[in-house]
């Protein structure tokens, strides 16, 4: 894992943009994309750029059930607003919250997955250490599939809703494994909330009951920390 602190989600969203840009440049045709306010940084900058994604496919890496694009809420609406209206890309995936068929849909997004191996994929971590939406507890080897959500990430997530009983309880997330499979994963973390989880992300043992511990072990991963979540690291 390589670890690359700086001041803030600014610098940390420069920082990733030039680790976008050089994987673009040596050939990164799918990226995996994540929601959340950790990215936002990240999509201004490359909003503001020069770059191409024209020819490019993304894969998002979760999606609330129940809601679809036109609440303002949804992932799919967020990806628009922040990325996609502004850099269109060659085409855009994220799962279908509104499936009549989780089942299916889950399915569905594997093959989708398969069919486009993702090159380089963004993440952010949640306090209690998930990744996607793949909560403690959640083995390494599952791919697409519905999820619980903890009360520790629905209340993480409350901010964006004007009542937190306006959180929807589930999502259909990519698991561990399907992120796994990405060649290049970029994980970005800012603020002193994330200061626990990204100690027993980099320097905790391996175990599912820190989702993104499962990082340490394999190649081509970067993490990019403020110094508020980067606080605890020895
Ligand atoms: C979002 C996602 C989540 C978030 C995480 C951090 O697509 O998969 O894992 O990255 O919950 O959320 P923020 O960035 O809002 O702190």
């Amino acid at each position: 894992m390589k670890l690359i602190v700086v001041k803030n989600q600014l610098e940390g969203g420069k920082e990733g943009f030039k680790l976008l840009s050089e994987a673009m440049q040596n050939g990164a045709k799918t990226l995996g994309l994540a929601t959340g306010s950790t990215p936002v940084e990240f999509y201004n900058q490359i909003v503001n750029s020069d770059l191409d994604f024209s020819d490019m496919t993304s894969v998002n890496l979760d999606e609330y059930v129940g809601l679809d694009g036109s609440n303002d809420q949804s992932y799919s609406y967020f990806m628009n607003k922040h990325l996609f209206e502004e850099k269109p890309f060659k085409v855009n995936y994220l799962p279908n919250g509104k499936a009549a068929d989780l089942d299916v849909e889950v399915k569905h997004y594997d093959s989708i997955i398969d069919e486009n191996p993702i090159d380089w994929q963004i993440l952010g971590i949640g306090q209690n250490g998930h990744i996607g939406f793949n909560e403690p507890g959640t083995p390494t080897t599952v791919t697409t599939h519905v999820v619980d959500l903890t009360e520790s990430t629905i209340e993480a997530n409350a901010r964006f809703f004007d009542h937190i009983e306006d959180v929807p309880k589930q999502a259909i997330s990519m698991g561990l494994a399907s992120i796994m499979k990405s060649k290049n994963i970029v994980l970005m973390a800012y603020g002193k909330e994330k200061a626990e989880a990204v100690k027993g992300m980099i320097e905790g043992e391996v175990t599912v009951d820190l989702p993104a511990s499962i990082l340490q072990t394999r190649d081509n991963v970067t993490v990019i920390a403020d110094e508020a979540a980067a606080s605890l690291l020895s």
